[in-house]
């Protein structure tokens, strides 16, 4: 029930999904938002300051979900689903976790670069390690903002798949990541 199985995922990796899908969703729109205020707006301070703690969020999430990866093992791919479709799918998944880890590190990177570390909700401050000159906080900040526009796209087209399978083909790809499987590795 808690771990996956070799039918379907268990809660631990569910929860896991469907606490990152949305705060990534989210942190996006964030820092689209935050990047058009002015200096008069209330939020001109806390967007970025909310987007650096939930973005750090999403960073020690997927650590974790990766290490209960390696744990827990994943299932097995539906026999139904050619394999060439299978393939597609890991290469997106794997894209995703390296598009994430990618926005993260240059997140902070850009957020620390002069000197002031990132700080995690008031709980501890994460401090600097590598001061950049303004060139290069130019390409991380680049780098953050294409590869965040790249991951909405591939989070579009894994979603759209999701949703392909089903409602077009009607097999379980979608249900085995809302309903935890009964077997355990
Ligand atoms: C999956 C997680 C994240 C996503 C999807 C994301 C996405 C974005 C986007 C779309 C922007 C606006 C880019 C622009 O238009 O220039 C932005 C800006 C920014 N992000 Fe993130 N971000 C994430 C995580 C983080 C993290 C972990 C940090 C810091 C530890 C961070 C720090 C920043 C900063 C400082 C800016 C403002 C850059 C500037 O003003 O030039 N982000 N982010």
């Amino acid at each position: 029930m808690l771990k996956d199985s070799k039918t379907g995922y268990g809660l631990i990796s569910i929860i896991f999904h469907w606490a990152c899908a949305p705060l990534i969703l989210f942190v996006f729109g964030l820092g689209v938002y935050m990047r058009g205020l002015d200096y008069y707006s209330p939020w001109y301070h806390r967007g970025p300051e909310i987007h650096i703690e939930l973005g750090l969020l999403i960073f020690f999430l997927m650590v974790l979900r990766l290490l209960w990866r390696l744990r827990s093992g994943s299932p097995e791919a539906i026999a139904t689903i050619p394999k060439s479709n299978q393939l597609a799918a890991n290469l997106v998944k794997l894209v995703i976790y390296i598009a994430v880890f990618t926005i993260c590190i240059t997140g902070y990177l850009i957020t620390t670069a002069e000197g002031s570390g990132a700080n995690f909700f008031g709980i501890f401050n994460i401090p600097t390690t590598l001061e950049l000159s303004a060139d290069n906080i130019d390409r991380a900040g680049k780098i953050h903002k294409y590869v965040a526009w790249g991951l909405i796209a591939l989070v579009a087209l894994h979603a759209t798949a999701a949703l392909f399978h089903h409602f077009i083909k009607r097999d379980k790809t979608l249900v085995r990541m809302l309903k935890p499987s009964d077997d355990s590795l």
